[in-house]
């Protein structure tokens, strides 16, 4: 089903079963449509392959991920194969990252809060000033609590919080935890 963004959101459902989720349904009906310029999306999965039409610009879409397999639902304008942290070390800056479902999950690749604050803080100095950051946690191994405190240790707190909270997707996940906030806004 081709995905149609001229309906409400609750009707636009490409994959059912994510799309109707609480978080899905703040990112893909309230977050990605106000991004413009350049986009850097951290993390793919089949629930996410349609991301790109949903910002103002698509070609401008980049994603990454340092897994191949899932390499097939990356952004068809712009996909990379790495791990962020050595991904960073050569990017450009980007009007807005998101880093959002990579940290908290018990299969979570990364568990370690010093090397999340390092991510953390590279990708928000890889944000250009008046640009967005976008972090979002799920609490199976990391409190609401903890997620906040990521946010008041790294540089993220500089930022001017345009949106945090915490939401129950459905009945079988824990809560999960988003901050989105602006990189020196006038
Ligand atoms: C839950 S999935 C999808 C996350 C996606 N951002 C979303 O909206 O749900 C997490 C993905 O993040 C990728 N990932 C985890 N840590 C990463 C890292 N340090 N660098 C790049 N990709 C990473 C994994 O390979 C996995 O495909």
């Amino acid at each position: 089903m081709k995905y149609d963004n001229t309906l409400p959101i609750t009707e636009r459902h490409k994959h059912g079963d994510q799309s109707s989720l609480v978080d899905r349904l703040w990112i893909e009906g309230k977050y990605l449509p106000q991004l413009s310029g350049e986009v850097l999306y951290v993390g793919v999965n089949y629930y996410t392959d349609f991301y790109h039409e949903l910002v103002k610009d698509p070609s401008l879409f980049t994603t990454v991920d340092m897994d191949v397999k899932v390499a097939k639902y990356g952004s068809p304008y712009n996909h990379y194969v790495d791990n962020i942290e050595d991904f960073l070390e050569y990017a450009d800056q980007y009007n807005h990252i998101s880093v959002f479902g990579l940290f908290g999950c018990g299969h979570s690749v990364i568990k370690d809060r010093k090397v999340i604050l390092g991510i953390l803080n590279k990708c928000y100095d890889h944000v250009k000033d008046g640009g967005t950051i976008h972090f979002g946690t799920s609490t199976d191994i990391l409190s609401v609590e903890d997620s906040m405190d990521m946010v008041r240790s790294s540089n993220l707190k500089d930022a001017k919080i345009l949106s945090s909270f915490t939401c129950k997707p459905s009945q079988i996940h824990s809560e999960v935890f988003m901050f989105w906030g602006a990189k020196n806004a006038t």
